[in-house]
């Protein structure tokens, strides 16, 4: 039996991802020693046959070969039963026709989580929205097995896939060209480079002396190429 402590508690950014072996649609998985070397999205949704879970379902299947070229898989998980969750994909496959997409078919594991066990050890229930269905988490986890971002969506609200994509990208990005992303960052954009210290001094900074453009001695971004970004993070 588990403590209400462990029950409740949820893996924060920077820590290990909580180790669990799980049965999946797509076979048995040992998570996440199986993903090591590879960046991976382990994301909850509330249930099987829902009309917000289906479309994003079909959103992210039909992403899944984006996101493998940028070296991440996907893992899903429900508090539902593997045969729901094979009868669900195969109707959402034969049956499902939304916003141009048809014929989708999941390709990436979906985790039968009827004990909460996973769910449990990675706070995807939280009680005061719901006690029996997991939210909307995505944990995006590197090929360490570190836990690098996490976002968290209510039962009510889809998630947004190109959001989801952005952040694989620009945490390649930053650790490829040891920087970091300013808001809305896209491949291309400026990226922001470290304090003074670390990346010249002040007055090398503000006098343009440096390869950067500071808008104040605190701020300071420089350019990389869309190219340069994703020659690092695409798969050849
Ligand atoms: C849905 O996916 O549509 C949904 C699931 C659980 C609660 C509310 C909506």
């Amino acid at each position: 039996m588990e403590s209400q402590q462990e029950i409740t508690s949820m893996p924060r950014i920077g820590d290990k991802a909580p180790e669990f072996q799980a049965v999946t649609t797509q076979g048995d998985i040992n998570f996440p020693a199986d993903y090591k070397g590879d960046w991976v999205i382990l994301f909850s949704h509330p249930a099987d046959f829902t009309p917000v879970c289906t479309s994003e379902f079909m959103t992210f299947a039909s992403m899944e070969d984006k996101f493998a070229e940028a070296n991440c898989k996907l893992v899903g998980l429900s508090i539902d039963g593997l045969y729901s969750h094979i009868a669900w994909l195969r109707s959402i496959k034969e049956k499902i026709e939304y916003k141009g997409m048809k014929n989708m078919e999941v390709k990436f594991p979906l985790i039968e989580d009827i004990t909460m066990n996973v769910a449990n050890k990675y706070g995807m229930v939280q009680p005061n929205e719901d006690t029996t269905k997991a939210v909307r988490a995505v944990f995006f986890i590197d090929p360490k097995g570190i836990i690098r971002a996490i976002i968290y969506y209510p039962l009510s609200l889809g998630r947004n896939f190109d959001e989801l994509y952005r952040v694989v990208v620009a945490l390649q990005a930053a650790d490829a060209f040891d920087v970091a992303t300013p808001a809305d960052w896209r491949p291309g954009d400026d990226v922001i480079i470290g304090p003074a210290g670390s990346c010249g001094t002040a007055e090398n900074r503000m006098e343009g002396k440096e390869d950067m453009d500071c808008k104040e001695w605190y701020f300071c971004t420089k350019k990389i190429s869309k190219e340069e970004v994703l020659s690092k993070v695409l798969k050849k």
